[in-house]
């Protein structure tokens, strides 16, 4: 079966017909999914989802994008919100210099500052890293993230990169829709170098969607079109392949 480590369930673009969408997962051959949180006012819905579905988990965190929203006192409401059982991850966090480099010191204060509750928490930690590379390497090894461990999530480092973030920082590798896309040579470098113990798979959803549904909402069940990819990549069977990144997910997130 499949394990999507990285969703966004609660998007808007959902709300249609979210509930339809989530109950046919299982017989779509979609055994596990993981819901990333991006800003707290999410939690609500995270914990709604992860209540009614026996198959969903979540993460607490707040995205690079969402620094602004980081009142004080934000790092109690996530300490209290991962006392719920399914609430697995500290995410998803990290830096983002694509949209908001203006806030750039915002962003890494609070990834440093998330960190170090994830270690204290002793949950894995969700990593977003876009056109970040340098900073978050560094700022993930000052607070010790290896400690901890986690996830380079929608993975866009070179493949020099893989053995930092698994040797160094103790992390797993994940990659979704981008791997399929014409131009993805870097991407699929990557991916057939990540030691076969630190792959995952993941949508984004609603984002990145997989050829041939680029540019369409994406879901969990379109990811059969990566698992295909990366099995051709590694030389594997699609079933080992989702047997493989299911059991690395499990191990990451303690399911
Ligand atoms: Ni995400």
């Amino acid at each position: 079966m499949i394990f999507d480590t990285h969703a966004h369930y609660n998007d808007a673009q959902f709300d249609e017909d979210r509930d339809a969408l989530l109950s046919s997962m299982n017989e779509n051959g979609v055994g596990l999914i993981m819901n990333a949180c991006s800003s707290l006012h999410e939690m609500p819905l995270i914990l709604q989802l992860c209540e009614k579905y026996p198959f969903m988990y979540g993460a607490v965190g707040i995205h690079p994008e969402e620094v602004e929203g980081a009142e004080q006192g934000y790092l109690d409401r996530i300490r209290e919100y991962a006392k719920h059982p399914k609430i697995k991850a500290v995410g998803e966090i990290g830096l983002d210099y694509h949209w908001t480099v203006q806030t750039k010191a915002e962003q890494h204060r609070i990834l440093g500052e998330q960190v170090d509750l994830a270690r204290e928490l002793k949950l894995p930690v969700i990593i977003h890293d876009r056109e970040a590379h340098g900073d978050c390497l560094r700022i993930l090894k000052e607070h010790k993230a290896y400690e901890c461990g986690g996830v380079f999530h929608c993975y866009s480092g070179s493949r020099e990169m893989v053995r930092e973030v698994t040797e160094e920082l103790n992390m797993y590798i994940a990659f979704g829709g981008s791997l399929t896309f014409k131009n993805a040579k870097k991407p699929r470098e990557a991916a057939a170098a990540v030691p076969l113990d630190r792959l995952l798979i993941e949508t984004d959803c609603p984002y990145m969607a997989p050829v041939p549904y680029r540019g369409k909402r994406n879901s969990s069940l379109y990811l059969h079109e990566v698992v295909r990819l990366l099995a051709e990549l590694r030389g594997l069977s699609p079933e080992e392949t989702e047997k493989i990144t299911e059991e690395n997910g499990r191990k990451l997130f303690g399911i």
